[in-house]
């Protein structure tokens, strides 16, 4: 965090006095100190959710999935998403944990929606599967790494067009594990991805 801060003070105030290539340097520098302490934090975030004790009470996951919506309503905005919310079965959860699960799950199909046309997120409960589900209509991803995309650093898509470390299923899939539920994808390339988690109701 220093040295972020060090070169930012560098590059602000006493940048009249370096040459181009200094500057040049030094920005990278700050730019890579950013994404270091990112990624940090999301390790952080990652390990936190395989050892924070569970506060489990009933919880009503359509709120949950509807602040999150909310939390996000400026990037939904921008984009010009639809986004629309079914009903959710209560369950007996970790509020806070299942708001982190939803919002990864968002920011993502938010992210993989953005070269769509008329984007479309939709979370609900599928009766047949009997599983919540976080549906977008973006580009999508073979199914031969259906599996794959919950694995730590793992991502399919370009870190140029689609920024973030890969680290945001996996602590999804952490999380529903200690609420001893399951969670997987499916998905067909342009034709969006489909998200189910299904946790015993009861707890
Ligand atoms: N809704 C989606 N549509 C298409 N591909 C997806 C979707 N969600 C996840 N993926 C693929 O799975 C990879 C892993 O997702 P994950 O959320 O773990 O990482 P990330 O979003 O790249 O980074 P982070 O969440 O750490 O910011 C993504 O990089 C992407 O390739
Ligand atoms: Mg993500």
């Amino acid at each position: 965090r220093s040295i972020e801060g060090f070169s930012k003070i560098l590059l602000d105030e006493y940048s009249q006095h370096l040459d181009e290539e200094c500057r040049h340097y030094l920005s990278r520098i700050r730019c890579n100190t950013v994404r270091m302490s990112a990624l940090i934090e999301d390790i952080l975030d990652l390990s936190r959710a395989g050892r924070i004790e569970l506060q489990k009470k009933p919880v009503h996951l359509k709120e949950i999935v509807k602040n999150v919506f909310n939390d996000f309503k400026d990037e939904i905005e921008i984009g010009s998403i639809a986004v629309s919310t079914g009903d959710i079965p209560v369950a007996n959860c970790d509020s806070s944990l299942m708001q982190v699960v939803f919002s990864n799950l968002i920011s993502n199909a938010i992210k993989f929606t953005k070269d769509k046309e008329s984007p479309e997120i939709a979370a609900g409960f599928d009766n047949e599967k009997n599983a919540i589900f976080v549906k977008d209509n973006g580009i999508g991803f073979d199914m031969q790494y259906h599996n794959k995309v919950f694995g730590v650093f793992q991502r399919l898509h370009l870190p140029e067009e689609y920024e973030g470390t890969g680290i945001g299923l996996a602590i999804v899939k952490r999380i529903i594990e200690r609420h001893h539920g399951k969670v997987w994808a499916e998905s067909e390339p342009g034709k969006g991805a489909a998200f189910f988690i299904k946790i015993p109701l009861g707890g």
